[in-house]
């Protein structure tokens, strides 16, 4: 595992963007793992900049997202899927039927987990990015799922949609369920890409990085990945015993 400690959210966004960069001038034909929330939005603003530069192209790429709100309409505001668009795809030259994510208006929910995992088990990410939660989540996989899951839906746990409140009117407003990609899927990945930033994610990166292997801990599995790329600010990285 490498981990990079950077000075702030924009060193994290640089030094992530580069990672992703490498990967698609190296291939052209690269799979993205993407991510939503607050994490990643720097990362993708740098990747719509240098596209508009014309220094990559995604013109072969094909990317899968981590997650989705159940019941959200594709186009609402806080959908996973609008925000993909608003803040990448529709700011690249990427193809709109190479960009995958969940389904979480399919009317049969099981059928399209098993849809989504047959996806990503054949598209094969070559690099998947990941947020954590501050309860150690990664994606919408909450403490106590188990490490071999396979894309589940599930109720969001009240710290996450607190967290995740300040995008709706009102917590009452944030769906209690999700659709998500498993830990078996994500950890699937060729090389995963965790960013944290900020004090509030300090616990949560200390218990991922140093702590047990555990269930309780979503994001400890990524100890037993071989190609783990962590970049973070100062202030995630705080209370990591090195
Ligand atoms: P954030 O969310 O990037 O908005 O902090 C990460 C997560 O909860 O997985």
């Amino acid at each position: 595992m490498k981990i990079i400690i950077a000075n702030d959210y924009d060193e994290v966004s640089r030094l992530a963007y580069g990672v992703i960069k490498n990967t698609v001038l190296a291939n052209p034909n690269a799979v993205l793992g993407l991510a939503t929330g607050s994490s990643p939005v720097g990362i993708y603003k740098l990747m719509a900049e240098d596209c508009a530069r014309g220094e990559v192209s995604y013109k072969n790429v094909k990317t899968v997202n981590l997650d989705e709100y159940v019941g959200l309409p594709k186009d609402h505001e806080q959908s996973y899927k609008r925000f993909m668009q608003d803040n990448l795809f529709n700011r690249i030259d990427i193809l709109p039927e190479n960009t995958h994510l969940p389904d979480g208006t399919a009317s049969d929910l099981q059928a399209e987990c098993s849809r989504y995992d047959a996806l990503v088990a054949s598209l094969k990410p070559d690099v998947q990015l990941l947020g954590i939660g501050r309860n150690g989540h990664i994606a919408f996989n909450e403490p106590g799922t188990p490490f071999d899951s396979n894309t589940h839906t599930i109720t969001l746990e009240e710290s996450t949609r607190v967290a995740n409140a300040k995008y709706f009117s009102s917590l009452n407003e944030v769906p209690r369920k999700a659709i998500t990609l498993g830990i078996k899927g994500i950890m699937s990945a060729k090389r995963l890409l965790l960013v944290a930033n900020g004090t509030e994610k300090s616990d949560a990166i200390a218990r991922a990085l140093g702590g047990p292997v555990d269930e309780s801990c979503p994001a400890s599995i990524l100890q037993k990945h071989g190609d783990v790329v962590v970049v973070l600010d100062k202030n995630a990285a705080s209370k990591l015993k090195f």
